[in-house]
């Protein structure tokens, strides 16, 4: 693999448009185009152009970056340079407030340094024991099923990633029925990736049906976050590790005298809440599906699973002496980002990429999906190799894997999200040999907020 492949170099004078297709109509066939396929769009876009592209639609000058290197010089060096694509926030702030995800300047700068400390790979070992008592509750489930009846991944993934998340927040928590959640949660993934291809969003006190649906999904979730908040503050509770108890005890370190109102504390139960486990159930959709697919990395996972734990629960620290189940995870996120295309941002200063100078207003998107399939950094980078994560495989360069962004505003929630899927992945092959159903295919994929597949992935459990 060659890693040190460095883009175009630099020209004189430097030059602010890169190059890309000409539009017609104003770009809006570039406009039908990406509502139709996204994510075939940007492939397309990224052949022709590799390192760096230009689309034009209506007065909107959109960068897309595609080169690890450039992505990094963009996100990581630059990051004061940028704030997140406003209509992005306007979308997200529906449901999530003015919370961690969506503001920026002095106001995102207050909040992530409240929350970081409840998030360092450190702290999260401290849910360990809340996440596996969840997974274990979902396995006796699953054990008592008939074996020839198939599983549907994505059921069981948002149920499980669901009843994780709750029981992190809340210690323990009241839904019997989590179907209404994981409901609400489609409806806005889906209306929110619908949104952000429209100019502007009807308010909320439209009697439209669609607005209707958005508005009592979002109830839900309030329903929801809201009950636990209040059962907390009615029982007193302050010694759980769970993280609402780290967000009530969250204090700013240059005024350790304020804490989270109480409308920041629904805001940010909410973001964790949201971000916290439709990501990471498409993630263990995609990656269950893959170790169906490919019975030789099974085989190995469950070699070591069974050598390194013995039938013993996982735990923090033997997760980290199993390295091909750790690849697998990571390998399955580099070909299903969950977040696949979410990472756009808006310049309000001059930018330097490579040789390009993108002035001020411009926006300049990262598609993790295009990204990590860039044959240049994975050879082969359409087919499923855990190997290339393995200890001693060759470096993958920075910034060519990012299914947690990267910079400042990198996922606040990456190591939560690694420890819960390696939990959740060592268990179910401590268990079961997940198998393909002969007559089943291979999904089409499902563009949401989230990526994910078009039907279900339906696995055959068998018992070990
Ligand atoms: C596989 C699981 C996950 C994936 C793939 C994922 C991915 C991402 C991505 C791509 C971003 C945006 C980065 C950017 O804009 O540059 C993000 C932000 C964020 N994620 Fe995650 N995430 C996951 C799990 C989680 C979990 C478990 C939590 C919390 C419990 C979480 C909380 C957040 C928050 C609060 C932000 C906003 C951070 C900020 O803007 O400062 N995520 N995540």
């Amino acid at each position: 693999m060659d890693t040190t492949h460095t883009p175009h170099p630099h020209t004189s004078p430097r030059q602010t448009i890169p190059p890309g297709p000409t539009g017609r109509l104003w770009g809006l066939n570039h406009l039908r185009t990406m509502r139709a396929n996204y994510l075939g769009f940007v492939g397309r876009l990224q052949s022709q152009h590799p390192d760096i592209a230009h689309v034009q639609v209506l007065n909107e000058h959109i960068v897309h970056v595609f080169h690890p290197e450039w992505v990094r010089e963009v996100l990581v060096d630059q990051s004061d340079a940028l704030i997140r694509w406003e209509r992005a926030t306007e979308i997200f702030s529906v449901v999530m407030g003015q919370s961690v995800l969506v503001t920026e300047g002095t106001s995102w700068q207050r909040q992530r340094r409240m929350l970081q400390p409840g998030f360092t790979p450190k702290r999260v070992t401290g849910y360990a024991a809340l996440m596996t008592s969840a997974v274990q509750d979902a396995l006796v489930d699953l054990a008592q099923r008939p074996e020839e009846q198939s599983v549907n991944m994505d059921a069981l993934m948002t149920t499980m990633t669901l009843d994780v998340i709750l029981r992190a927040l809340f210690g323990s928590h009241q839904v019997r029925d989590a179907r209404p959640i994981a409901e609400a949660n489609q409806t806005l993934s889906h209306s929110g990736i619908d949104e952000m291809f429209k100019p502007f969003s009807w308010p909320q006190w439209m009697p439209l049906p669609s607005v209707r649906k958005v508005r009592q999904a979002k109830q839900t979730l309030d329903r929801v976050i809201q009950q636990h908040i209040q059962a907390r503050s009615a029982a007193q509770q302050q010694e759980s590790e769970d993280l609402l108890t780290m967000l009530q005890q969250a204090r700013d370190p240059e005024h350790p005298e304020q804490g989270l109102s109480a409308q920041e504390l629904h805001d940010q139960t909410m973001v964790m809440f949201q971000a916290g486990h439709e990501t990471t159930a498409t993630a263990m959709t995609w990656w269950s599906g893959l170790i169906a697919r490919h019975p030789e990395v099974a085989e190995r996972i469950h070699a070591e699973v069974d050598a390194v734990l013995q039938g013993k629960t996982p735990t923090p620290d033997t997760l980290q002496q199993l390295p091909w189940l750790q690849a697998s995870l990571k390998e399955a996120m580099r070909l299903y980002p969950p977040a696949a295309v979410l990472m756009t941002r808006r310049t309000i200063k001059d930018v330097k990429v490579g040789s390009w100078t993108l002035s001020k207003g411009q926006l300049i998107a990262f598609t993790p999906y295009v990204i990590q399939r860039d044959p240049r950094w994975f050879e082969s980078p359409d087919e499923f190799k855990p190997e290339r994560f393995l200890p001693g495989a060759p470096d993958v360069p920075r910034g060519a894997w990012m299914p947690f962004g990267t910079g400042p505003r990198v996922c606040i929630g990456q190591h939560f999200a690694m420890l819960e899927m390696g939990l959740i992945a060592a268990m179910l092959m401590q268990r079961f040999r997940l198998v393909w159903p002969e007559d089943a295919t291979w999904p089409e994929l499902n563009l949401g907020l989230t990526l994910r597949p078009h039907h279900p992935i339906r696995l055959n459990f068998v018992l070990r």
